[in-house]
């Protein structure tokens, strides 16, 4: 019988079961496990014994509930105390069901619909074994160069926040210990990993704290606030220290001024790589500075399990600190009942009807439909059903569409686009050409595509990255698409024939010599298992696209990074007026991005009148009703998410020119009108000062609402303070 009380159990532990607990290792180096984990970063010989096996405490990547069973039985029958292990993967957007990536989920501003997909990810995880999941990934992003801004929900610290939360709820539900169905999350990468200079994967990120506080850290927060289980340390610097051993941001910020006491997981390898950082002279200084800074535990390195010990035995490091993390791992094991029940929801039996079901795939399919955005259309979408079409492109055929992350995912489980089309149309109307790969062509396959074009009345273009060329370590400097589909749309261009181009990608792409030589762009991004699906749906109008663009498409890499929610400078450029000398801007290129922030077109049009607001000027314990008229003016109904945002017209510090504080999805029918209701309070005005306090100044603000951060009706409110 396995001890239930923790603190006795803890007690009975000797310093090396203790230290041993605080390694985390992947599943290969378990009796029990069939190799199949995703391996990611430095994998450098570990130097441990089997008794550290024996003594670990969590496993990383094992999922199947045959295998986790057999590790987890294996695993009590040598383990001195029963200590069950905590059985952890990157469960990130679906787990068999690949939902879209989680940047096309933010572009489906479905905060509802992205809960379910958690939900699901999670009862498909924990059928199959799984305790914890790795994510969400709120890392907020602004540079489309970085690999894994396919993980995040975009660019904008409000939205981020909301998905956040969205997330955790679903891959948590209201119970743990309880509800089975569900997995402890791990928010990460704490903090700010997604602002890596150069947008290149790992890079030094270096900004004001205040920068950090106010765009940064708020969905981290938001995950916390959410009651997520666990948080994961970035690879890279905060303020010139490896986050994996920056004591300021994790023991003050996170678990002091935040009140997080749970568990703290390094990435993988990040404490032993706080030597390359250059903060530590050997891995036992890194051990130090891991454990000083609350990190419990130590992914995929022997750096605890090394160097802990002798640390406590020196009185480097108190007994203490080691019990503190000991404790918060046990506590999440008893949280979950694996001292009841150490397998918790692993059933081969309900994997074989839950996982990669028919319900999940309905789900899949409608997310991955709301989560396209339409960028242009020349009135050639929605097709109708009558019309030859040519599918070309090293997509057409291509299953590589689940995206990075994508668990349990098989390409051959997905609906690839082609699959979506001859679910609309008769063969004799379909005619397929690869016309190119990724990144080559050939004079034969470009041959093959002019002949199926020539023979149709429209052009569908699939085009894109590959998985690989997005992703942890995928970093890009040139983001066009690759030149050899930049020259087969050059070719087909020039055959008179309507071209539509749908986009398989995991970032904002360049998308010079696209947008401007086809009459319509669809960017379906890596849209999950059901993509070909969803877009084929979009495609003939059986679904009226409603996404909108997370993050800023630039016009130029140039550019990057490029975002909606910038400061006003003190030379702002007028756009009436690009001639002018002196002010902030480029000569060769526009400041605008191709596609800004909360972009997207639908097959309806919608018209904005009548903002009103409720008085001219609130005091700090009022609210301000904000209004607005939306009507459908187009034909066919529609999803409209009418947008809010704000500016601080002065601050103490400068403020950005907008800021997204709400927004609401609405569904017009042709002709309809809806009023639209938000309600504000001085809370939505608050930033940090220059002393970093949090609070509100008085003063007059803007409130812009519209159908993205561009096309805005706009009114002004003056805050009045007691003080
Ligand atoms: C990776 C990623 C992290 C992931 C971890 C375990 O390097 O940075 O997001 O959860 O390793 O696979």
């Amino acid at each position: 019988m396995v001890e239930t009380d923790i603190k006795t159990l803890l007690n009975k532990m000797t310093l090396d079961e203790k230290v041993d607990q605080l390694i985390q290792l992947a599943t290969l180096f378990y009796k029990g496990a069939k190799f199949d984990g995703e391996i990611t970063g430095p994998m450098s010989d570990l130097g441990i014994t089997e008794t550290v096996i024996q003594n670990s405490g969590s496993v990383l990547g094992a999922s199947g509930a045959r295998e986790v069973i057999d590790i987890q039985k294996t695993h009590l029958q040598d383990n001195r105390l029963q200590i069950p292990l905590l059985i952890m993967a990157d469960i990130i957007h679906g787990f068999k069901t690949i939902f879209p990536i989680p940047l096309a989920i933010g572009c489906s501003w479905d905060i509802e619909l992205a809960e379910k997909s958690a939900e699901i990810a999670a009862h498909e995880a924990s059928v199959s074994g799984v305790h914890v999941t790795f994510a969400p990934m709120v890392d907020l992003v602004r540079d489309p160069r970085w690999g894994r801004v396919m993980e995040s929900t975009g660019e904008d610290p409000y939205l981020n926040s909301v998905f956040a939360r969205a997330f955790v709820k679903g891959f948590q539900g209201d119970d743990l210990t309880c509800d089975t169905t569900r997995v402890a999350a791990c928010v990460k990468h704490f903090a700010a990993y997604g602002a890596p200079e150069g947008g290149r994967d790992y890079n030094t990120v270096d900004m004001s704290e205040r920068q950090l506080r106010d765009i940064y850290l708020p969905a981290y927060k938001a995950a916390l606030d959410e009651g997520c289980e666990m948080v994961m340390t970035a690879f890279n610097t905060v303020e010139g220290i490896p986050a994996s051993g920056n004591k300021k941001l994790m023991r003050h910020l996170l678990r002091d001024e935040w009140e997080f006491n749970g568990v703290i997981i390094s990435d993988w390898g990040a404490i032993k790589e706080i030597m390359p950082h250059g903060i530590a002279a050997d891995a036992s200084e890194a051990a130090f500075k891991g454990i000083e800074a609350g990190v419990d535990i130590d992914m995929m390195t022997s750096t605890y399990v090394n160097h802990l010990k002798q640390l406590v035995e020196e009185g480097v490091v108190k007994e203490g600190r080691i019990d503190e993390s000991v404790l918060r791992i046990l506590q999440l094991k008893e949280k979950l009942g694996l001292f009841e029940n150490p397998y918790r929801g692993a059933n081969e039996q309900l994997e074989k009807s839950v996982v990669l079901s028919e319900e999940n795939r309905v789900v899949a399919r409608e997310l991955a439909a709301k989560s396209c955005v339409l960028l242009k259309n020349e009135s050639i979408l929605p097709l109708n059903n009558d019309k030859k079409i040519a599918l070309i492109g090293p997509y057409a055929n291509n299953d590589d569409i689940l995206g990075p992350w994508s668990w349990k995912g098989k390409g051959e489980d997905a609906i690839k686009l082609i699959d979506g089309l001859r679910g609309k149309i008769k063969s004799d109307q379909l005619r397929v050409a690869k016309g190119c790969e990724i990144n080559s062509l050939t004079e034969a396959s470009v041959n093959e595509a002019i002949k199926a074009a020539e023979e149709s009345d429209v052009i569908i273009l699939a085009l894109g990255e590959s998985s690989n060329m997005s992703g942890e370590g995928n970093c890009r400097a040139n983001i066009q698409l690759p030149t050899a589909q930049l020259n087969i749309i050059n070719v087909l261009s020039e055959l008179n024939k309507p071209i539509i181009a749908v986009l398989f990608n995991g970032r904002p792409l360049d998308l010079h010599g696209v947008s401007d030589k086809v009459e319509a762009v669809l960017e379906a991004w890596y849209p999950g298992t059901e993509g070909g699906a969803a877009i084929a749906d979009i495609l003939y109008g059986d679904v009226n696209p409603s996404g909108r663009l997370a993050m800023s498409f630039p016009y130029y890499v140039g550019q990057v990074p490029v975002y909606y929610n910038h400061y006003n400078t003190g030379r702002p450029l007028n756009p009436d007026h690009p001639e002018q000398e002196y002010v902030s801007k480029y000569i060769d290129i526009p400041n605008k991005p191709m596609y800004p922030f909360g972009y997207g077109l639908s097959y309806t049009t919608f018209k904005y009148a009548n903002l009103q607001l409720s008085a001219e000027t609130i005091s700090p314990d009022e609210q301000l009703a904000v209004k607005v008229e939306i009507e459908n003016t187009g034909l066919v109904t529609g999803d409209e998410t009418v947008q809010l945002y704000v500016h601080d017209q002065v601050g103490e510090v400068v403020r950005p020119v907008k800021e997204l504080k709400a927004f609401k999805k609405v569904t017009l029918e042709p002709g309809e009108k809806k009023e639209v209701t938000f309600s504000l309070t001085e809370r939505d005005f608050r930033y940090y000062h220059v002393d970093l306090t949090y609070r509100s100044d008085q003063g007059r603000f803007t409130i812009y609402v519209g159908s993205n951060s561009e096309d805005v009706l706009e009114q002004t409110v003056e805050l009045l303070h007691n003080n």
